[in-house]
């Protein structure tokens, strides 16, 4: 079904008057306004929308945040902008320094010790932490036996595989990409800032009570409407005892996708252990009244906001992951918690130390000193607080290091 463009809203019925308003949120926002070809597809993408909106009324939160990120060959994801790394939209763990796999290959080769050497890795970006961890365990002639990459976007599929082709051709044959998650899995799965790009739905608190985002439109474009239903009144009774002092206009994200997504990858795996690492809180954390915004973030040319209407398909949109739901949904699984901590203990834990001296320039992507780098990934104020490791286990009798002092593993 398709609509004439005639009926769409102003904003979107020609590329020029959409130009426009791209142009008008980045002067909002002070950053470049978008190429002319990123531009293209951010306006095909609208269209997408405002006709979805136009045949079925108001989309939920969730829906339009999996729209600009996954839709296919249009969203964020999905087509061809830079994304990640000094260049693109943000910078991860990897993207800093070569230490952070380095070390991550250290923990692997443990975990292997009780569990098959194979890696899975979900979403891996770049490929940098790929490359480093292959690197690392070659020199360590601790190889696994298979490294698999699940990655929705077809585009960082290709970059991934040229990064490999560039800095390891003969590995090439080690690293398998799946389109869907393996049966029966033995090894270890590995998802850095992953689970922090699965799609959220928003709730704020009002006079009539809690109520759920849903984006609408208008002629100038699109808009966010909160409103009471089923879902925000299902959920404010589930979690009375965190929204209880919620203020009117407090804002929140919940994600029920990213338990399924938690459990449909449990139910692969047969043996061995789940390493969750991402920016979240436990749960009387993240929901407290002293966070009355939210944690949605948008990120664009490494500008920071909370605009996620903005910049359509052009921009990243996460929100932090609530680790209390996650190790539930482990232990509704069958699966146990083997450790929670900040990524700064783990790494500090897993020896990361040690490699300091070793960071070679052709290893680095980004401009930092190693000092600089350490600190990135260590520092409360910067990765080393804010980004959580959450690790799971099924079947598993080994232990890592990097859990050893536990001060946070009641989720
Ligand atoms: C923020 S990036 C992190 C990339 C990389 N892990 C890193 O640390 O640099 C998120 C990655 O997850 C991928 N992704 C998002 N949802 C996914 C899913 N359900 N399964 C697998 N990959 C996913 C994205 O395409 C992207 O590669």
């Amino acid at each position: 079904m398709s609509v004439e463009p005639a009926a769409l809203p102003d904003f979107c019925r020609n590329f020029d008057d959409y130009l426009k308003l791209l142009e008008q949120q980045s002067r909002a926002l002070e950053v470049p306004a978008p190429e002319s070809a990123a531009a293209e597809i951010s306006f095909q993408l609208a269209q997408k929308i405002a006709e979805y909106i136009y045949f079925k009324g108001k989309m939920p939160f969730s829906e339009f945040m999996h729209q600009a990120l996954y839709s296919p060959g249009l969203g964020y994801y999905s087509a061809g902008s830079h994304k990640l790394g000094a260049a693109g939209d943000f910078v991860t763990a990897p993207e800093i320094s070569p230490m952070f796999g380095q070390t991550i290959a250290k923990s692997l080769q443990q975990a292997w010790r009780s569990t098959e050497p194979k890696v899975l890795e979900l979403g891996a970006g770049s490929g940098k932490l790929m490359c480093d961890i292959l690197k690392q365990c070659q020199q360590d002639k601790m190889l696994p036996d298979t490294y698999y990459i699940l990655e929705v976007s077809a585009d960082l599929k290709q970059r991934q595989q040229r990064l490999l082709n560039e800095r390891l051709p003969e590995l090439s044959t080690k690293v398998v990409w799946l389109d869907r998650l393996p049966k029966n899995f033995e090894g270890v799965v590995l998802a850095n800032e992953v689970a922090d790009a699965i799609p959220v739905e928003l709730l704020m608190q009002t006079e009539q009570g809690l109520t759920q985002g849903f984006v609408g439109q208008t002629e100038q474009g699109f808009k966010l409407e909160f409103q009471v239903n089923d879902f925000s009144q299902g959920w404010q009774k589930r979690h009375a005892n965190v929204c209880a002092d919620w203020r009117e206009g407090y804002l929140a994200e919940s994600c029920e996708h990213r338990r399924d997504w938690l459990k449909g990858l449990l139910a692969e795996v047969e043996q061995g252990i789940v390493l969750l690492i991402d920016y979240g809180f436990e749960e009387e954390e993240l929901y407290s009244p002293y966070r009355p915004q939210g944690s949605l973030q948008c990120y664009y040319r490494q500008k920071k906001h909370s605009m996620p209407l903005a910049l359509l398909g052009l921009q990243d949109i996460t929100s932090s992951v609530n680790f209390t739901q996650l190790a539930q949904t482990a232990l509704d699984s069958d699966a146990v918690v083997l450790g929670f901590t900040t990524q700064a203990e783990f790494l500090t834990q897993s020896g990361i130390e040690q490699f300091v001296a070793q960071v070679e320039d052709s290893d680095t992507m980004s401009s930092l000193s190693v000092a600089q780098q350490l600190q990135t990934l260590l520092m409360p104020n910067e990765m080393g607080q804010s980004i959580k490791v959450l690790g799971l286990s099924k079947n598993f009798n080994g232990s890592l290091s990097g859990f050893a002092s536990l001060g946070m593993n009641k989720v």
